[in-house]
């Protein structure tokens, strides 16, 4: 097989391997890769797992994406917490895991001039990576893409907390630079705290 041959299957080698492909990346939310989003809703993943939230959102965003978009993209109003409490929604940023389709998702919430966060808001950053796209270094690596962004909203250090027994989670956040912080009882379970700074020294 000559060289040219090779390089006119990569697209399909692409196809059938999709784990093989490309850098990722954090994409802001919009329409260009909505379609990877609602892929993996339809295929059943949830953020925080929970599959009605899933199929309510896949709805939402079948109806009308581009009001999906705007609502998930809000900053002002108000959200329900973990325990069902309406409560105001603090500055986010949110980002799509990219590394040619849809891998996840990751976001960084916080109070502009202070690194204290509300009660209902267990860290600075909340992250999760599709079941198919698992155990390639991508949420290790969307941690440490998004440190500089929360430096440049002006944290010095961001706190991140995971269950106790999600031991790959503490992973993430060790390989981040992770110094463990205690622990919180939230929502009736314990979280490990971990400060990771924004600035490697
Ligand atoms: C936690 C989660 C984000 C990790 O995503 P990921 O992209 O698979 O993580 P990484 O590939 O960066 O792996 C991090 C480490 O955990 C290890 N790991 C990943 N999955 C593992 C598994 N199932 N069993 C054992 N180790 C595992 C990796 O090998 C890596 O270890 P290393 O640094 O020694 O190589 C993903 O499992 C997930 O979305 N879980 C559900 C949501 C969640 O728990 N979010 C975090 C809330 S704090």
């Amino acid at each position: 097989m000559i060289l040219k041959d090779i390089l006119d299957k990569i697209p399909a080698i692409r196809a059938i391997a999709p784990g093989a492909v490309g850098e990722l990346r954090l994409v802001v939310p919009d329409r260009a890769h909505l379609a990877g989003y609602a892929a993996a809703l339809a295929a059943g993943w949830a953020e925080d797992d929970d599959r009605e939230i899933g199929a309510a959102q896949l709805a939402a965003l079948r109806a009308d994406p581009d009001a999906f978009l705007r609502e998930l993209l809000r900053q002002d109003g108000t959200a329900i917490s973990p325990d069902g409490r309406e409560v105001p929604r603090i500055p986010f940023r949110v980002f799509w895991l990219d590394d040619g389709t849809f891998c996840g998702a990751i976001n960084l919430r916080f109070r502009p001039g202070s690194e204290n966060l509300p009660d209902y808001v267990s860290g600075h950053v909340g992250y999760c990576v599709v079941p198919w796209k698992r155990r390639r270094g991508y949420a290790t690596r969307a941690l440490g893409l998004i440190l500089p962004i929360a430096r440049q909203v002006g944290l010095r250090r961001v706190l991140v907390t995971c269950d106790a027994d999600n031991l790959v989670s503490r992973k993430v956040i060790l390989a981040n630079g992770g110094i463990a912080a205690g622990t919180r009882r939230a929502y009736g379970r314990t979280k490990l705290q971990f400060w990771v700074p924004t600035e490697r020294p």
